[in-house]
């Protein structure tokens, strides 16, 4: 596989290769052990949406594996100026090793992946969040051992973050619940897809507007911003619509007792996460944001480093 555009393009096989590739590399990171797989590769980061993590942990995870980084703001390169994608493509390809990029509309991906003759890895779009879920993964399989037959639910809008949450859910061959506002469900084509997968592999995939039979006896809640970037303008609409889906410890109540909670961050506390749930002792959340670093090293390291 040339690219990292979904994991709906990736076996469970494939998934759990990264995720064994990540437990190596955050091994030989925390044991000061060298790492340099990617000696003098070079990646472009494309961005046209802010970022603190993927930004972050992409520019010290090639660092770390011994090739360097170039930070592109979309308003400073010419595609913001109208050079189309394919132009960019093609020319970037002429100088680096591999491109991610942070976009709004999810073709904008598949179209540079498409014109590149590197690869290219998505660090958000308005539909997909692939990376984010490699790492949610990762942190569900350090602190519950396994993926398989483990209950996630995931509460609030059904966004990008919901859409790989599925796929990648499905994939590892976990239950996966989804609770959100009438008219705020996840994209239609991914949950067609992933209640195929599951009905063949006999798992869950339930698509609800009942936040209280989502977070049932669940080991994973998990939740992410009411209004994601590009959807400012939806803001006060969304505060009214989604006041009924925040975690907060009455709702959590109903988890298992032993439920981690994720959000990918960053998060609005009082929002749609109580800040005592949030800095409480079932949160993992700072794993799991460090654990962005260990598998999108694996991730560059399939990637760039053949
Ligand atoms: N979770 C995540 O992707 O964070 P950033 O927007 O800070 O990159
Ligand atoms: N759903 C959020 C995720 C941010 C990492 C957004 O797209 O803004």
């Amino acid at each position: 596989m040339k690219d990292f555009l979904t994991l709906w393009d990736y076996s469970k096989e494939e998934i759990y290769c990264f995720l064994d590739e990540a437990v190596k590399l955050k091994q030989m990171q925390e044991q000061g052990e060298p790492h340099l797989y990617l000696k003098d590769k070079i990646l472009a980061m494309i961005f046209e949406k802010a970022s603190t993590r993927t930004r972050v942990s992409f520019e010290v995870g090639i660092m770390q594996l011994g090739g360097k980084s170039l930070f592109l703001n979309s308003k400073d390169i010419q595609l913001g100026r109208g050079e189309t994608i394919a132009d960019t493509a093609r020319v970037l390809s002429r100088y680096v090793d591999g491109i991610m990029i942070r976009t709004f509309a999810h073709a904008k991906v598949e179209e540079l992946a498409y014109w590149a003759s590197v690869p290219v890895i998505n660090g958000l779009t308005d539909d997909h969040h692939p990376c984010q879920v490699i790492a949610d993964l990762f942190t569900i399989k350090e602190y519950k051992g396994e993926l398989k037959n483990l209950k996630l639910c995931f509460i609030g809008d059904g966004n990008n973050v919901a859409n790989s949450l599925l796929e990648g859910a499905v994939k590892v061959e976990m239950d996966i619940c989804v609770a959100t506002p009438k008219g705020y469900e996840p994209k239609g084509e991914v949950v067609e897809v992933v209640k195929k997968l599951a009905c063949q592999q006999g798992t869950k995939v339930i698509i609800t507007n009942d936040p209280l039979a989502a977070v049932k006896d669940a080991d994973i809640v998990y939740t992410d911003v009411w209004t994601s970037m590009g959807q400012e303008s939806e803001n006060s609409k969304r505060q009214v619509c989604f006041k009924d889906y925040q975690i907060n410890q009455e709702l959590c109540s109903y988890a298992d007792k032993d439920h981690i909670v994720l959000h990918c961050l960053p998060a609005h506390r009082g929002e749609e996460v109580t800040a005592d749930i949030l800095d409480g002792p079932h949160s993992v959340i700072f794993d799991q944001a460090e654990n962005r670093l260990h598998v999108q090293k694996a991730i560059m390291k399939a990637l760039i480093g053949r």
